[in-house]
């Protein structure tokens, strides 16, 4: 069921995440008040989708900025990246030019992951918005990580719970290695942060199960057999479809997801097919 607060109206997504946020037009600003009913919206919904925004850099990043500081965009190894971009924003797209990719992601599937977990201080929200959609595919799939802690059965919970895990740095969402990255030989040793495998969230207090890329890292404690069993078992358990919420993209969408609560993946698309949407990521600080 919709509900309707001072000025917003809130339409779940009828799945067990996702909520679409009406009557807001982000270009014209947003007061403190209805910024308020939009954070609320957010912890419970955990995903939030914007439709038919249309919005400069500048107002894409000011709205990011709301919800925190703001992760420095990669972005230098697109050379094709256009000058005037923003430095905050990033660009994921399959478009080439001067030979070379404007953004990050191509048009392959990415497989589950939550953002910037590599990092100490991985990202809080992703803002995502698309400024042109291919025909078909290329849609983001979101799942509820608190729902899944929640069901998870006791004694997978009662192995993870309390320990950490490795978020690998070395790999790209393609499986690539990452420029200045050598390939792990060892998983146990391999470089990327170290994050709790149960978090709690700050504001809804409620606990998430919270793991880096579908088949990568390494829980500690565990022999490397061990750790790849349970994470196999933890990302099926994960994504199991009731836990799914998709997105199917239309022009001028824009996407508001929690990391520290929604991994997230996406479909593979005609590489022929152009699709180009502007990205900001706030840090988990
Ligand atoms: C991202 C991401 C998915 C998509 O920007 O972090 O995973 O649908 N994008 O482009
Ligand atoms: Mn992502």
């Amino acid at each position: 069921m919709s509900t309707r607060t001072a000025s917003l109206e809130i339409v779940p997504s009828g799945k067990a995440l996702g909520a679409d946020v009406r009557g807001l037009d982000i270009s014209r600003g947003i007061s403190e008040e209805t910024f308020q009913e939009i954070l609320e919206a957010w912890y419970r919904h955990l995903v939030l989708r914007f439709r038919d925004q249309d919005i400069t850099d500048q107002q894409l990043v000011e709205f990011a900025l709301r919800f925190g500081s703001l992760h420095h965009a990669a972005g230098s190894e697109y050379g094709g990246k256009p000058e005037e971009l923003h430095e905050a924003v990033e660009l994921i797209s399959n478009i080439v030019k001067n030979g070379k990719p404007i953004g990050a992601l191509a048009a392959g599937e990415a497989t589950w992951h939550t953002d910037m977990s590599m990092y100490e201080v991985p990202a809080s929200a992703t803002l995502l918005y698309g400024d042109e959609i291919p025909p078909s595919g290329g849609n983001t799939r979101f799942t509820n990580l608190c729902l899944a802690y929640d069901e998870l059965d006791e004694e997978l919970r009662s192995l993870v719970e309390g320990r950490r895990s490795i978020h690998d740095a070395a790999y790209l969402a393609s499986g690539g290695v990452r420029p200045g990255y050598e390939a792990v030989t060892d998983k146990s040793q391999g470089p990327g942060a170290r994050h709790p495998v149960v978090r709690t969230h700050p504001h809804s207090r409620r606990k998430a199960l919270y793991l880096g890329r579908m088949g990568n890292g390494y829980i500690e404690g565990l022999s490397v057999e061990e750790s790849d069993r349970v994470l196999e078992q933890l990302w099926a358990h994960m994504t199991q479809p009731r836990f799914i919420w998709e997105q199917e993209w239309r022009k001028g969408d824009l996407i508001v997801w929690d990391n520290r609560c929604v991994a997230h993946s996406r479909g593979a698309f005609d590489p022929e097919a152009r699709r180009l949407m502007r990205r900001v990521t706030v840090m988990d600080a």
